[in-house]
């Protein structure tokens, strides 16, 4: 969006596209680009901007919070996250506005040290803490790991607008509107979920704490630092959060499979097929090798059900399936059922690799396992279609 837009009472979004970046933090792809929203309240008394944008875009971001400010000095900056794609720009704007005062809280005083060299003119708030600025009174609530220990949000009470940094947020641009009743759902909702399954997951249980703090606030609108902006329904935003960090998935499997000369692949299709006859109509057959990661770690979240299949490959994993693996190990979904099965020619490795991935994921495992020699056979691929069936059996117990 090409200026300042006032998004609600005194309250401006003055943030950019990003379309020149290829990947989030260099590991997510963005084909739909990335917004860092940030925002101006103009109060009676005192302005303060909220978050700032990526280093790269000062000239543009800079011009938007003269457009907001509309001739008036900033006087505070909240800093509700120190990573860089929020954070990017606080040196700069100390610069243009000397007498700025920084709002964080006690963990974010190193990484302002580390990240701008910045020890001075900081207010250090927390749980609870309040800013006035004459008409809009800001209040601070920690919610640490969501993304950082320092991640913090803040509500105006005064028009009940939460700026929830990292929290509720998505990638893709924005392409017109910046709410959510102004686009479709499905332009924003699985590119929110992409958002959460990468970047927020692992962190679900803090995220269920953050939802039982932030309930006592009467929330009006919901203005994340990615993506779209929450106004039209409140209460279904939070009922994503709240299924997505429960780990509550949709009736559906995931297979995705590692082949290099197709013979995996056809133990995988065996699967989809047994799932089909079960009755499951959500299926998302994947190639570890064409998909990225952020894409199967979605749909692991969005459904109930996933299978892994691998080749082996020099005795292990087929790497790309190993990625998938220490994705999700690091993430811990819950409350999902899993089949595994695998290939090998020269030497076994593939299956007792996927067994003790299961083994630690602590998943409710659906069985057979299926470990086939070269090629499988028409029994090798029944069974494969067993596994299917028995998990598409399982999603409707
Ligand atoms: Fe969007 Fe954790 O930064």
């Amino acid at each position: 969006m090409y200026k300042a837009i006032q998004v609600n009472k005194d309250t401006f979004w003055t943030g950019v596209n990003d379309y020149e970046s290829d990947m989030f933090e260099s590991l997510w792809p963005l084909p739909q680009g990335v917004a860092y929203n940030s925002y101006v309240i103009t109060g009676t008394t005192a302005t303060a901007a909220i978050d700032t944008v990526k280093g790269p875009y000062l000239d543009e971001y800079y011009n938007k919070l003269l457009q907001a400010l509309n001739g008036r000095t900033l006087n505070y900056l909240v800093v509700n996250h120190m990573e860089p794609d929020h954070a990017g720009l606080i040196s700069q704007l100390k610069s243009k506005w000397p007498s700025l005062k920084f709002i964080g809280n006690a963990k974010t005083i190193p990484l302002l040290k580390g990240y701008h060299g910045i020890t001075e003119d900081i207010i250090t708030v927390k749980d609870g803490d309040t800013l006035d600025l004459g008409g809009h009174v800001l209040k601070f609530a920690t919610v640490p790991m969501l993304h950082w220990p320092e991640s913090m949000v803040t509500f105006d009470s005064s028009t009940g607008v939460l700026f929830s940094n990292d929290s509720f947020g998505g990638f893709g641009a924005h392409e017109g509107g910046l709410f959510d009743d102004e686009k479709l759902n499905s332009r924003w909702e699985d590119e929110m979920l992409r958002y959460y399954a990468c970047i927020v997951a692992k962190y679900s249980n803090v995220v269920q704490a953050a939802l039982r703090k932030l309930g006592t606030l009467d929330i009006k609108n919901i203005f994340p630092s990615h993506g779209t902006l929450f106004r039209k329904d409140i209460k279904q935003v939070i009922s994503l959060y709240d299924k997505w960090s429960r780990f509550e998935g949709d009736n559906g499997a995931v297979v995705v499979y590692g082949s290099m000369y197709g013979n995996t692949k056809r133990m995988a299709e065996a699967v989809c097929s047994g799932l089909s006859s079960a009755d499951v109509k959500e299926i998302r057959l994947y190639d570890s090798s064409r998909t990225d990661p952020s894409y199967i770690l979605r749909d692991i979240w969005k459904f109930k059900a996933f299978a892994l299949l691998s080749c082996t490959y020099n005795t292990q994993l087929y790497p790309p399936i190993e990625a998938i693996c220490s994705k999700l190990l690091n993430r811990m979904p819950k409350n999902k059922f899993l089949g595994i099965a695998g290939s090998y020619s020269w030497s076994k490795g593939a299956l007792t690799a996927l067994q003790a991935f299961a083994e630690k994921i602590k998943l409710e495992k659906i069985n057979p396992e299926v470990e086939v020699f070269t090629s499988p056979t028409t029994e090798d691929l029944s069974k494969c279609f067993e596994l299917g069936k028995n998990l598409g059996e399982a999603l409707h117990e």
